[in-house]
């Protein structure tokens, strides 16, 4: 079904009748399709089911094309990004075609459907706000940080699996704290691959938040564990684009430390809740998303 989702996607953008944006669409790579995936299992059966999951995924694409221009990012998922390879103004245009386009659609869903989307999209972009003002410098606010993945992240993959009970008439509560959960999960987990892993595994540079100004969970917890003089070291390492052996220190004081185990417990008890939350609704194949996404590779 899968195969529907992207079909349809391609459909909505076709109907604009434009054949460069057809051509640019195709340069965006797809991606896991996590959100479309959730809306499968919960509303599979539903006729409208493949066409809120293509919508969900434009409004998701069209964040990103925005988030890379934002980052200034030059790869996303292993190739050029869109705004590397066509300029920033290009890639702002196609979002705000993928982000129109699939709000013309959305329009035609069930209103509770449409509004539960829409308000996750306010939040993806307050969310979005959130993350770039806290990157101007070093923090240690760990409730701003939990905010801001909240809104950036999770707020998305929470609407779409509470979107997807809606649709098909199940209370939507249970389906709402696990899409929550399974979000916030994922951005802890995603912040932890920052670190542990190499740049051509992550598809984007290694090591690249803190050089972005980004203070993940990992880096709160290593900074909070730190003595004043490492304390020092780490301040003088934000925001830089690192050398080998800066990159040797940060990794190594994040295993001893012990930030990166907590980060990781952390992402395994955020992903415990969205599982119980779930366990009741009879849902199959929801716990498997859970599992595979907190497993990847630390
Ligand atoms: C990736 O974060 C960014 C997001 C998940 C959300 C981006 C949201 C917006 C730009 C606002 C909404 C815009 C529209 C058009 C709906 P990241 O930079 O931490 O992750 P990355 O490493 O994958 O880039
Ligand atoms: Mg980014």
């Amino acid at each position: 079904m899968l195969e529907s989702v992207e079909k349809t996607m391609g459909e909505i953008v076709a109907s604009l009748g434009d054949a460069r944006v057809c051509a640019l669409y195709e340069s965006v790579p797809s991606g896991k399709r996590l959100r479309a995936k959730l809306i499968l299992r919960i509303a599979g059966a539903h006729p409208d089911a493949v066409k809120l999951a293509a919508i969900v995924e434009l409004i998701h694409a069209a964040s990103l094309l925005h988030d890379d221009v934002i980052d200034d990012a030059l790869t996303r998922r292993g190739v050029d990004s869109v705004n590397a390879c066509f300029g920033n103004k290009t890639a702002i245009m196609l979002g705000d075609i993928l982000y129109s386009k699939g709000f013309f659609e959305l329009c035609a869903l069930p209103s509770a459907v449409a509004q539960t989307i829409s308000n996750a999209v306010a939040l993806l972009s307050l969310g979005e706000l959130q993350d770039v003002e806290l990157s101007q410098a070093f923090h240690t606010d760990k409730t701003a940080y939990d905010q801001m993945i909240y809104n950036k992240t999770a707020s998305l993959i929470e609407a779409s699996a509470k979107a997807a009970a809606q649709l098909v008439g199940k209370p939507w509560e249970p389906f709402a704290t696990y899409g929550r959960n399974l979000g916030l999960a994922f951005q802890v987990v995603d912040d932890i691959l920052d670190i542990t892993q190499d740049s051509q595994t992550l598809g984007k540079p290694a090591l690249n938040d803190f050089a972005e100004g980004k203070t993940t969970l990992p880096y709160l917890y290593m900074y909070e564990a730190l003595n004043a003089q490492d304390k020092a070291v780490l301040l003088s390492l934000f925001g830089v684009v690192l050398s080998p052996d800066q990159a040797v220190w940060i990794q190594e004081k994040m295993r001893t430390t012990g930030a990166l185990a907590r980060a990781i417990d952390h992402a395994k008890s955020l992903g415990k809740e969205a599982l119980e939350a779930i366990a009741k609704t009879g849902v199959e194949g929801l716990d498997k998303v859970v599992i595979q996404m907190i497993e990847r590779e630390f």
